[in-house]
């Protein structure tokens, strides 16, 4: 739902909290409006990307939200990174808020198996002026991963596509990760489902041992952020 919230600088703001839903399933809507309107605002490429992606019906869903979008930007400005690697790539929203981050040099390897959502990324890249950071491979992310060769380390990874596949490449990832790196990983409250006792289904148990998981491994040091629909940021212990 959309809400209007005072604030000076009008569109982008407004257009910001068209797609606050999926920013805020977890925190107060008057708060989150509040947040989404005090960050980073979606550049025009970036919201004509989000309003070509609405159009594509319930797939849309899969978009990371502006929020979670500002905040990657932000993360990336900080860390620096030499290399980044996304796991999920659909549209491209989410590596173009990475991508348009990365200093000169820096390299993003994304890895999706679908020609027809990646070549709407391709096009947005291109207009954003970052395709040539990004290195899109198509084919099983799994398979990508483990042909990276070992120099040089991932220092920001992005994992966003089958959630089964989650274990896989948080290890494949982790064996690979820079001194300081980063790992986000997306939908790890999965609309709050982790956390209801309520809810037994295969991919809910399997988000849980997920989860259970990365809090347990004496070789991360993790948090649990509840934007969008629940991100983890990890970090291998030095
Ligand atoms: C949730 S969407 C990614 C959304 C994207 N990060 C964004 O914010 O716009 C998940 C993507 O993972 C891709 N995917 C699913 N299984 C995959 C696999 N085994 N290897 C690589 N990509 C896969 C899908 O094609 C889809 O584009």
């Amino acid at each position: 739902m959309c809400r209007a919230v005072e604030r000076a600088d009008g569109p982008s703001v407004q257009h910001n909290l068209a797609c606050v839903s999926r920013d805020s399933a977890f925190i107060e809507e008057r708060a989150a409006l509040y947040a989404a309107a005090h960050s980073l605002q979606p550049t025009a490429v970036q919201r004509e990307l989000i309003a070509e992606t609405a159009k594509l019906g319930r797939v849309a869903g899969m978009q990371i939200g502006p929020l979670q979008g500002a905040f990657m930007t932000v993360l990336t400005t900080a860390l620096r990174p030499r290399l980044a690697v996304e796991v999920g790539t659909f549209t491209g929203y989410s590596a173009l808020c990475v991508a348009s981050a990365l200093e000169p040099g820096a390299q993003l390897i994304c890895c999706d198996v679908s020609e027809e959502w990646t070549s709407v990324a391709r096009r947005y890249w291109e207009r954003a002026g970052v395709a040539d950071r990004i290195d899109l491979r198509i084919g099983p992310a799994l398979d990508t991963l483990r042909a990276l060769p070992n120099e040089p380390r991932i220092d920001l990874a992005f994992i966003d596509a089958d959630k089964s596949s989650y274990p896989d490449y948080y290890e494949a990832i982790l064996e690979r990760l820079a001194p300081g790196g980063v790992i986000l990983v997306d939908n790890v409250l999965r609309g709050g489902t982790v956390a209801d006792p309520g809810h037994d289904d295969e991919a809910t148990e399997a988000m849980r041992a997920f989860n259970d998981h990365v809090a347990a491994d004496s070789r991360v040091s993790s948090v649990m952020l509840p934007i969008g629909d629940g991100l983890t940021m990890i970090s291998r212990r030095q």
